[in-house]
């Protein structure tokens, strides 16, 4: 089997290719130039993969067209199966660069192909330099709220449960919201390194949809649930509190190889 991973020299799409190489699965990361020459650059890229997993570059100004080039490309390429890297709680006005995945979902779920949507909150690798300043200062500096709830997820854990979606039968179809173990504040997250959590205001030079999206978070946070991780993972994910101390996964049990009959 062969995954061809759209974004795949991202961290995101790097996580994914380590995920998928630990199940002796081989993939093939593709970045932008892709996409240099559509739709021709696309549908040779893709030829001859058994599937092909989508993630759109941060903030893109247009992921639904991003989306519906590679859902083209792969009808063209004659792959059927496709999952595409969405986030949780898409269809938030609110935040443009969600409500760019809520339009792509949509055309993944009317694309005629084997799906299966992947809703991750956000990483809580995001938090890690934050993390890091907070050894030296004592203060966990944030551009949002420090006392709204978030499901942060493990990237790692992410691109587990995306190697077992790609691997394992039965996930066609299915649209899996992908958050931590528990709820969490940064509050929280900064009292358990032993420092102070603060909400600083937003850089100056700020891209205007985080600035969005930092907005939404001083109200909302991102609660998002993670029992479908837990199920997809067969433990639980590892909490943001180990991500940011740097505690390793273990005992967390190391993912199943995939026996070569049931791989699809
Ligand atoms: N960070 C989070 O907490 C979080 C949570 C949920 C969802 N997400 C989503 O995850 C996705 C990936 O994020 P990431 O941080 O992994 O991204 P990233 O590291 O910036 O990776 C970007 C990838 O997209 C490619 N790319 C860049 N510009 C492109 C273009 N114009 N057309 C086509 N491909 C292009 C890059 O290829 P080159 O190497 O050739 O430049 C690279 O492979 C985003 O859609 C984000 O919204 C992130």
């Amino acid at each position: 089997m062969e995954v061809a991973i759209l974004g795949g020299s991202g961290k995101t799409g790097r996580a994914v290719g380590a995920a998928l190489a630990r199940v002796g699965v081989a993939t093939r990361p593709l970045g932008r130039a892709a996409f240099a020459d559509l739709p021709s650059s696309l549908s040779a890229a893709l030829a001859g993969a058994d599937a092909v997993h989508v993630i759109a570059p941060n903030l893109h100004p247009d992921e639904p067209g991003l989306v519906a080039a590679a859902l083209a490309a792969a009808r063209a390429a004659g792959i059927a199966r496709v999952t595409y890297h969405s986030v949780a709680s898409p269809y938030v006005p609110a935040m443009p660069h969600h409500l760019g995945k809520a339009v792509a979902e949509d055309l993944v779920r009317r694309s005629g192909l084997d799906w299966t949507l992947l809703q991750p909150c956000a990483y809580a690798q995001n938090l890690l330099p934050a993390a890091r300043a907070a050894a030296t200062t004592g203060h966990l500096d944030v551009p949002y709220a420090v006392d709204r709830p978030f499901g942060l997820v493990d990237l790692d854990d992410v691109a587990e449960a995306t190697a077992v979606v790609l691997t394992r039968p039965g996930h066609a179809g299915a649209t899996y919201e992908l958050g931590g173990p528990a709820l969490v504040t940064v509050a929280e997250l900064a009292a358990a390194l032993g420092a102070t959590a603060r909400r600083i205001e937003p850089a100056a030079d700020e891209h205007p949809w985080l600035r969005a999206m930092f907005a939404y978070y001083d109200d909302h946070g991102l609660p998002t649930g993670g029992v479908p991780l837990a199920a997809l993972l067969g433990r639980s994910p590892r909490p943001a509190a180990d991500v940011l101390a740097g505690r390793s996964c273990q005992p967390c049990p190391p993912a199943l190889a995939v026996p070569d009959d049931e791989r699809p």
